[in-house]
């Protein structure tokens, strides 16, 4: 059979990435550009726009080889109208994102939420293939989520649902972008980790996490979770109370849904075995819910780096 190939665009706080992509799940070639934080909603996807044309133009895209264009953004997305109505990491409010792209490129665009791309991605070409049950979380900026019950993804309302990085861990808690305080995010976010890092070096100026910031050159995930590595007790202590409620966010989402698989997808998930050794080790002290209910298993990621991308692409296989 034909291959088929659709164009995947992942829109994160810092940048955003994109790439033409087969019905089977390749990625081919690959665009990426800074978000300018100056430059206001409107302009971001006049930017967009202008990239697509350009990679379209040298790749030799057009009707009749490209079925569309699939974008993956954060936060509440109207997937009916085609609008973002307000995404909270992105500071973006009703920004009818898919007449804007159409109107620019020519070709038909989807749209849908960034982490529920992913679990598309993961479910048709990833970890979550072999499963009829389960949720993926995001840990990036923000936290996300994407639940597949019995292989259907759940969306709510209008595809404004299931967005588990809000749901509340403490009361009175850290504040979140959502306008509420305490949200799953709030703590299990590469942002919530990074404040971490940042309070914990603070107070410790002889912490191994100075020098593995002096040596990465910007603040990231990778400082605590290196230094906890090579025995930082101060990186431990950041990395162990971290990965303690990203397990405690997870013990409630076993019990709401008791998938048969969580899958960790995001910057954080680059952690790999360090972090899952921690998270399942939590979950198993608290037996994930009650003795004798089925054991959910914890994975991370098998596309990586290009979750979002292949899933918004998938709009259209
Ligand atoms: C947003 C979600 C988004 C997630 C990951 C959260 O703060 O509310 O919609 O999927 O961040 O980007």
């Amino acid at each position: 059979m034909k291959k088929e190939i659709a164009i995947g665009v992942d829109i994160g706080g810092t940048s955003i990435k994109g790439a033409a992509v087969t019905s089977e799940g390749e990625v081919l070639d690959v665009f990426a550009f800074d978000v300018d934080k100056e430059k206001n909603q409107e302009e971001i996807i006049y930017q967009l726009i202008d990239e697509i044309k350009k990679y379209t133009a040298i790749h030799g895209y057009n009707k009749e080889n490209l079925l569309g264009i699939g974008v993956g953004i954060p936060g509440t997305i109207d997937t009916v109208n085609g609008e973002v109505i307000y995404s909270n990491n992105l500071r973006w409010n009703h920004l009818p994102i898919r007449k804007m792209m159409e109107e620019g490129t020519g070709f038909e665009v989807r749209i849908i939420n960034d982490a529920k791309a992913a679990t598309l991605a993961e479910n048709k070409f990833g970890a979550g293939k072999k499963h009829k049950d389960f949720v993926l979380i995001t840990l990036g900026t923000g936290v996300g989520s994407g639940i597949i019950t019995n292989n259907k993804l759940l969306t709510g309302n209008k595809g404004y649902g299931a967005e588990l990085g809000h749901i509340m861990l403490r009361l009175d808690g850290e504040p979140c972008t959502c306008g509420r305080s305490g949200c799953f995010e709030a703590y299990a976010s590469a942002t919530a980790l990074n404040r971490d890092t940042k309070r914990m070096m603070n107070q410790h100026q002889d912490s191994l996490m100075w020098k593995k910031l002096e040596e990465y050159g910007c603040l990231s995930a990778k400082v605590a979770f290196d230094a906890a590595k090579e025995g930082d007790k101060y990186a431990l202590e950041v990395v162990d109370n971290y990965c303690m409620y990203l397990a405690e966010g997870l013990l409630d989402i076993c019990n709401a849904f008791r998938p048969e698989v969580i899958v960790l997808s995001g910057g954080i998930a680059k952690a790999g075995d360090f972090l899952l050794s921690k998270v399942v080790k939590h979950c198993e002290k608290y037996h994930y819910g009650y003795d004798g209910l089925p054991k959910v298993e914890i994975k991370i990621s098998e596309l990586g780096y290009d979750t979002g991308k292949i899933g918004a692409a998938a709009l259209f296989f």
